[in-house]
């Protein structure tokens, strides 16, 4: 049986990426700072799998404490989740985001090549095609400017990893670049957790509805699409999480290098996703309108045919499911979104 090291598996799509693998009995070691997380979230992956796993307080950037995971457990590839990632914050502490994402990778991966372990599958983002215009996104579209230090760190580790494989052929590399992931497990035990206000969408929804926040304020109504409000490809978590399973099945067999999206391959808009979760959760969403948030691009979303031809794909959740198991989480969680 195979032994994954998972870093930043306590946070929201690690977390369900574990639920995952230990389910498709692969063996997991785990590893993150909780700078966004929780020690409970990985109890509560032991609790949905019945499956007991070793976790570590373990930054990446911590070179000696890594190397001594490296040497305790024989790993043999590694999913890399850790990050941080709010677009807004990356711009007003740009060192810390250029040293925690890029650095941090670096670091994870100099010590995975002195223990030979050249399997990797990698956390991007769809953030990396910038305001490109040739919508849908395919993994090739030639990318536009990037409007965030965040997403200059995804691009930047992508072309890092690249180049990694280009010097030894021996690495085998999957970089996954994520639409809006949203949802949570069925179980209501492991979702999204966010630290403060939500910047996201979907967890802001679920607060307004949850009587948390008083009211969403929708980004403008004012965009070039059918209702004016801005469209996004909303991706169930739990489907992501299995697209890691099917990306880390091809590295660990075949020596390749490959970049997929993965989303739904469909595109909602603000309102649609509001009205959406109204009637999947038997709510009301109190809005109005304000004005457009700088950066946000009308409309993105993915091409997916790629995924689907050479890891079968399927993104299977639709947007019912995704706001039904958001509130279900919210709903069973609401004395954490006070926490820290
Ligand atoms: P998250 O914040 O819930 O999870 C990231 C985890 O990494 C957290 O548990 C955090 O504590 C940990 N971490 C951060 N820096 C670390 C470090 N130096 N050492 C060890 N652990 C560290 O975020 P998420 O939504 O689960 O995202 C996971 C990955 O996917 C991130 O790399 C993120 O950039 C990427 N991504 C997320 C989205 C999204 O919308 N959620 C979209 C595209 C890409
Ligand atoms: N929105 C609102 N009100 C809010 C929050 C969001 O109207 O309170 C709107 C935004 O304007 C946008 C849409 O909802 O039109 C989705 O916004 P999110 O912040 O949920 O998601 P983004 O598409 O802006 O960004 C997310 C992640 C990025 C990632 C990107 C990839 O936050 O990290 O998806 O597609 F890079």
């Amino acid at each position: 049986m195979h032994n994954i090291l998972v870093t930043g598996g306590a946070g929201y799509i690690g977390s369900h990426t574990c639920v995952e693998l230990l389910n498709s009995e692969y063996n997991i070691v785990v590893i993150d700072n909780y700078k966004n997380s929780w020690e409970e979230s990985l109890k509560s992956v032991q609790k949905i799998t019945g499956r007991i796993f070793k976790y570590y307080e373990c930054d990446i950037k911590d070179s000696e404490k890594l190397e001594a995971i490296f040497k305790k457990h024989k790993i043999n590839a590694v999913i890399h989740f850790a990050g941080l990632k709010s677009v807004a914050q990356s711009n007003i502490f740009p060192l810390d985001y250029y040293l925690n994402n890029v650095w941090g990778t670096i670091n994870l991966c100099r010590i995975m090549k002195k223990f030979f372990v050249k399997k990797i599958v990698f956390s991007s983002s769809a953030t990396v095609y910038g305001d490109s215009p040739e919508i849908p996104f395919k993994e090739d579209t030639k990318k536009g400017k990037l409007s965030s230090v965040y997403g200059k760190t995804k691009l930047m580790v992508e072309e890092i990893l690249r180049d990694i494989k280009k010097s030894d052929n021996e690495w085998s590399i999957s970089i996954l670049r994520y639409f809006n992931p949203v949802g949570a497990h069925e179980s209501g035990l492991i979702g999204e957790n966010p630290k403060g206000i939500p910047n996201n969408l979907m967890p802001f929804i679920s607060q307004v509805a949850a009587d948390i926040l008083p009211e969403l304020t929708i980004f403008s109504d004012d965009y070039e699409t059918p209702d004016g409000t801005c469209i996004r490809d909303y991706i169930h978590v739990v489907d992501l999480a299995k697209g890691h399973i099917l990306a880390l099945n091809k590295i660990l067999i075949n020596n390749t290098f490959d970049v997929y999206n993965l989303g739904s391959g469909v595109g909602h808009s603000v309102l649609e996703l509001v009205s959406a979760f109204e009637k999947a959760c038997l709510t009301t969403v109190k809005y109005k309108i304000g004005p457009r948030r700088s950066g946000d691009l009308p409309m993105l979303y993915a091409d997916t045919t790629k995924a689907k031809k050479e890891l079968c794909f399927c993104a299977s959740s639709d947007i019912e499911k995704m706001c039904k198991d958001t509130f279900n989480w919210q709903n069973k969680n609401k004395s954490k979104y006070y926490k820290k």
